[in-house]
């Protein structure tokens, strides 16, 4: 069986008080009402990780996770964050490549297959994010994206290394915008990202790989699209904001 995984990002959101507060409902709510496996990550600006791994402690079914990590291992980067300062303050998670940080800030799939490098190294769990943009799906291009996004980012891996990765599927057309792609998109892609991985890396490594669907999933379209074969939980935006909204969404593995 595949861990099932249900992350919140909570992208640049919550001062550290708010982040606080939000946490505790939500490790509250957890430990009361989820009876399943699943696990929940909440993956929160750099400067709410230290309290949140500090009040997740004791829980196994709560992870926290970053949003970013630098490249390099250390050195003259001035505002940056390297992936061993992640690790020492007992975040698990690191989100890699989200179509945010590909749009606005300009990382393409080489940059990331070095992050990946650096955040395996230090220990980190990346949740690497692929997708294709409107444009890219109207021109059906979206599986021709998927692939050389997983061929150039993360397929320079052994298959050790490969094993510890979580992917996460968001169509960017689906971020943030209330369209959710339907469950028979979406699980259309997620089979065949682990097509990809199974080509690439044999049949029992992707049948082990999490894959994660995220773009406005809510509690009400999360049942419907965790159903699916291939989908092994959810990346949760803005839903995650909302502790009531997000353990719904955990939930649905109950
Ligand atoms: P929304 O759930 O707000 O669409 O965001 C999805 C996302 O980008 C999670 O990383």
């Amino acid at each position: 069986m595949r861990k099932k995984i249900v992350a919140g990002n909570w992208k640049m959101n919550m001062d550290y008080n708010e982040g606080l507060s939000l946490f505790s409902e939500v490790i509250n709510m957890v430990k009361d009402e989820v009876t399943g496996s699943q696990q929940a990550v909440v993956c929160s600006p750099f400067i709410h990780l230290h309290s949140l791994t500090h009040l997740a402690k004791g829980y196994a079914k709560v992870a926290v996770g970053a949003q970013n990590a630098h490249q390099a291992e250390s050195g003259a980067y001035t505002g940056e964050i390297s992936a061993r300062m992640i690790n020492s303050v007992g975040a698990e998670y690191v989100i890699l490549g989200h179509s945010e940080r590909r749009q606005y800030f300009g990382e393409d799939n080489a940059l990331l297959a070095k992050k990946t490098d650096t955040a395996l190294a230090n220990g980190l769990k990346p949740i690497f994010c692929i997708g294709e943009t409107l444009d890219e799906r109207n021109a059906e291009k979206h599986f021709d994206v998927i692939k050389s996004q997983l061929a150039e980012g993360v397929f320079h891996l052994d298959e050790a290394h490969f094993s510890k990765l979580v992917i996460a599927y968001e169509p960017v057309w689906a971020i943030g915008t209330g369209v959710t792609a339907s469950s028979a998109q979406a699980q259309e892609i997620h089979a065949f990202i682990r097509q990809e991985i199974a080509a690439k890396y044999g049949q029992p490594v992707a049948d082990g790989i999490t894959i994660l669907y995220g773009g406005s999933c809510n509690p009400k379209n999360a049942p419907e699209l965790f159903a699916q074969p291939d989908i092994d939980g959810g990346l949760i935006g803005g839903a995650s904001l909302k502790s009531r909204d997000f353990v719904d969404i955990v939930k649905v593995f109950n």
